[in-house]
C-alpha cells in the first residue's frame, strides 16, 4: 500500500482499536465480517485495492490500486436498533471534516451516504450490521471508500459522469493522513450518535435540500423537491401534488434533476 508505513491510529484509540492492512481483498467489509468471530475489539481494515468492492443496493464500488482509500471499521457501538441507521450519516460528517482538514476542497453530503466535491461523488459509505436475537447489534461494519485521485485510465464508463476524486493529482501522504483523521473523527462522534450530536453539521453539509430530485424506489422514478433533513437524518421531500414525505435510507435512491 502506498504510504502504508505511515498508517497509524490516533493514540487515544490504542488498545481499543486494532489496525490491519493488506494489499488486496475482495472487500474490506466482507473480509471483516468473515473475521468478526475471531475479533475481540474494534478493528479497522484498509486494503490497497478491492476486487469486489461493494456499495449500497448491490452496486459495486470501483476500487483500483493507487487512487483510493478503501477502509472498513468493525465496531460494537452501544446503540439501540433504531439508532443504527445513524452510523452512516455520522461517518459522512467524519469524512467531510477529514477532507477539509487536509485539502482546500469543500465536501458536501448527498443524502444519505455519498460525499460530493464540486457535484461529483468522491466517497461512498456502506454500513452493515450483524443483529442478535433481540435486534441488537452484535457488531457493525462501516465501509468507507474515498476516491483520492483520478484512477489511471479514468473511471469506468458507467460512473465517468458522476464520479470524482478529492484531488486532481496523486498526493502520497493523503491516504494515511485521511485514514487517521476519519478514524479519529468517527470515534469522537460515536459516543454522541444517539443524541445526534453530528446532526447540525450533517444538515449544514447536505447538498439536496432546495434541489429538484428523482426518487427511485421499487422500479418507479418520481420527481420531487428535497426540502430538508429531519431530526433523524431522514430526507424531507415534497411532490408536485403537494404531498410531503420523509424518506428513510433503506431502499431509496435519490438523483439530482438537472434543470
Ligand atoms: C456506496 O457508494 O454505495 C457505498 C460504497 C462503499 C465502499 C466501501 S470501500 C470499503 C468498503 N468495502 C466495500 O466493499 N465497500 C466499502
Amino acid at each position: 500500500m502506498s504510504g502504508n508505513g505511515l498508517l497509524t491510529l490516533p493514540p487515544e484509540l490504542s488498545g481499543r482499536v486494532e489496525l490491519m492492512s493488506m494489499p488486496e481483498c475482495d472487500s474490506t467489509s466482507s473480509c471483516l465480517k468473515r473475521l468478526a468471530p475471531e475479533l475481540r475489539g474494534d478493528t479497522v481494515l484498509i486494503a490497497s485495492r478491492q476486487t469486489g468492492g461493494r456499495g449500497r443496493m448491490g452496486r459495486s464500488f470501483y476500487s483500483p490500486e493507487g487512487s483510493g482509500l478503501y477502509m472498513s471499521i468493525l465496531t460494537r457501538p452501544d446503540l439501540s436498533p433504531a439508532d443504527l441507521p445513524l452510523l452512516t450519516p455520522a461517518a459522512a460528517v467524519a469524512v467531510c471534516g477529514a477532507i477539509e482538514e487536509l485539502t482546500d476542497r469543500r465536501a458536501e453530503i448527498k443524502w444519505v451516504n455519498d460525499i460530493l466535491i464540486g457535484g461529483k461523488k468522491v466517497c461512498g459509505i456502506l454500513t452493515e450490521s450483524a443483529l442478535g436475537p433481540g435486534g441488537e447489534a452484535l457488531y457493525c461494519v462501516v465501509g468507507i471508500g474515498v476516491n483520492l485521485s483520478p484512477p489511471r485510465g479514468g473511471f469506468p464508463e458507467d460512473i465517468a459522469d458522476t464520479a470524482g476524486s478529492v484531488l486532481t493529482e496523486y498526493r502520497p501522504d493523503l491516504l494515511p493522513k485521511l485514514a487517521f483523521s476519519i478514524i479519529k473523527r468517527f470515534y469522537e462522534l460515536l459516543p454522541d450518535v444517539s443524541s445526534l450530536g453530528f446532526l447540525p453539521e450533517y444538515r449544514s453539509r447536505s447538498a439536496l435540500p432546495g434541489r429538484d430530485i428523482w426518487i427511485i424506489r421499487d422500479g418507479s422514478v418520481l420527481p420531487a423537491r428535497a426540502v430538508g433533513i429531519d431530526d433523524r437524518c431522514g430526507l424531507q421531500v415534497r411532490y408536485p401534488d403537494g404531498a410531503f414525505e420523509t424518506l428513510r435510507s433503506g431502499e431509496v435512491t435519490v438523483r439530482v434533476r438537472q434543470s
